[in-house]
């Protein structure tokens, strides 16, 4: 029998004898389940957005096919009663080798969006990534954490002033790395949510970083927040002020008849993230702060080792959920040249597509120090908002040390390509 040591072997007990102490589980364990839970809760906008991914979706299935690439040779006989899942990363110890991913608007699928998350991990003590595109601002995330972990994710807008801004903001709040995202300087094709007319931003929503913001504030009465000319008043405009006064900062019935919100709306367009980027501008980035700088986004090794060379502390292989190219490299495939480019100079984490205990062991044993969760908490979140997000944490955690114990790993550290065998 399976020591109580473990984790796993304990969550397992509460889920089977949950329903006979009378304590039910709020969301579905399988991640399918999951999926179709929260696809029932969500309106139909907010699952487009959440779903969706760029052009035929091409990348967000080869996230998850090239998973299946991979089998784990599991080891025997190694006493596994005892399994240490922890990992440090620049010299924080965490205890579970993930983390909560940024995602915008979380608003579109629970009221208590980010605050909800931000409890849960903090109970969990799982570091919650706050997004850039946040529905509730850094500073109401950090005050519901106690000291338990937050890093900041970072668009880099077309106004440095605001990205020293946001990098201030972060320090202050006491995130422990700033995570640029490279591969979003404009937003991807996305059909489902083209096809729907709806982007939240445009309405107002994901933009609390932003309104929250006094260089974005200052930003909003220069020119490049003059608001145009009046929309002509149809069914549509009409529910999209409403949103935007409702989603504002202050009260409703002042905002419906101020041209703020409008205002803030087209500002965050005009500056929110910055086409013309280059690896130069990185030493900007550097400058402002001694935190931590991780690149998400890489996906080939020659930039993986630009990194390096830009004094950048960490990587994060990703292709942004498949959000942004369609056809393009999945994550898992790309990560384990780049981690042999990398050669452990700098940690590397992983995201897009891992949707269980299994994936994380594959994504560890080719390379990544630590992994990405991002639709999977999402989805728990539109189920039962904080308590989903929690029990989907305890769920992943528990997969993943069962995962390690089963295939004879006692810690984080032995889990290599050894491991692994190619399909
Ligand atoms: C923003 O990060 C998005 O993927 O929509």
């Amino acid at each position: 029998m399976a020591s109580e040591k473990l984790f796993s072997r304990k969550r397992q007990t509460n889920i089977f004898l949950g329903s006979l102490r009378g304590k039910n589980r709020t969301i579905p364990v399988s991640f399918d389940k999951l999926h179709e839970a929260a696809k029932k809760k969500m309106s139909e906008e907010t699952y487009a957005y959440i779903a969706g991914s760029a052009g035929r979706e091409i990348t967000k299935e080869a996230n998850r096919r090239a998973f299946k690439q991979w089998k784990i040779a599991p080891r025997m006989l190694k006493d596994v009663s005892e399994c240490n899942t922890e990992v440090s990363l620049f010299g924080q110890r965490y205890p579970i080798p993930f983390l909560l991913a940024p995602i915008g608007v979380l608003d579109m699928a629970h009221p208590d969006a980010d605050s909800a998350v931000a409890k849960a991990s903090a109970e969990e003590n799982v570091p919650f990534i706050f997004s850039s595109q946040a529905s509730v601002d850094m500073e109401a995330c950090s005050s519901v954490m106690g000291d338990s972990p937050r890093w900041f994710q970072l668009y880099w807008s077309t106004s440095n002033d605001l990205v020293e801004s946001f990098v201030r903001r972060a320090e202050s709040c006491g995130c422990e790395a700033i995570v640029l995202t490279l591969d979003t300087t404009m937003l991807g094709w996305r059909p489902r949510d083209l096809d729907l007319d709806y982007l939240p931003f445009l309405r107002g929503r994901g933009i609390a970083q932003y309104t929250s913001d006094p260089v974005f504030r200052e930003l909003m009465n220069t020119s490049l927040g003059d608001a145009d000319e009046p929309p002509k008043l149809t069914w549509n405009s009409i529910k999209a002020l409403i949103k935007m006064a409702k989603n504002y900062p202050g009260g409703f019935w002042s905002n419906l008849v101020s041209e703020d919100p409008r205002r803030a709306v087209k500002t965050f367009i005009e500056c929110y993230s910055r086409p013309s980027l280059t690896w130069d501008d990185l030493s900007f980035l550097r400058s402002l702060t001694d935190l931590p700088i991780l690149l998400k986004g890489i996906l080939n090794t020659n930039d993986a080792r630009k990194a390096i060379e830009r004094n950048m502390d960490g990587i994060i292989v990703s292709n942004h959920g498949g959000r942004q190219v369609d056809g393009a490299v999945s994550a898992i495939e790309a990560l384990s040249d780049i981690s042999k480019e990398v050669n452990g100079d700098i940690p590397i984490l992983m995201d897009s597509g891992i949707r269980s205990g299994s994936d994380m062991f594959k994504a560890i044993a080719l390379g990544a120090d630590a992994v990405l969760l991002g639709r999977p908490y999402t989805y728990a979140l539109a189920i039962a908002g904080k308590q989903g997000v929690q029990e989907v944490i305890q769920n992943y955690r528990a997969d993943f040390e069962l995962t390690m114990a089963l295939s004879g790993c006692r810690s984080v550290d032995e889990i290599n390509v050894d491991r692994l065998q190619s399909a």
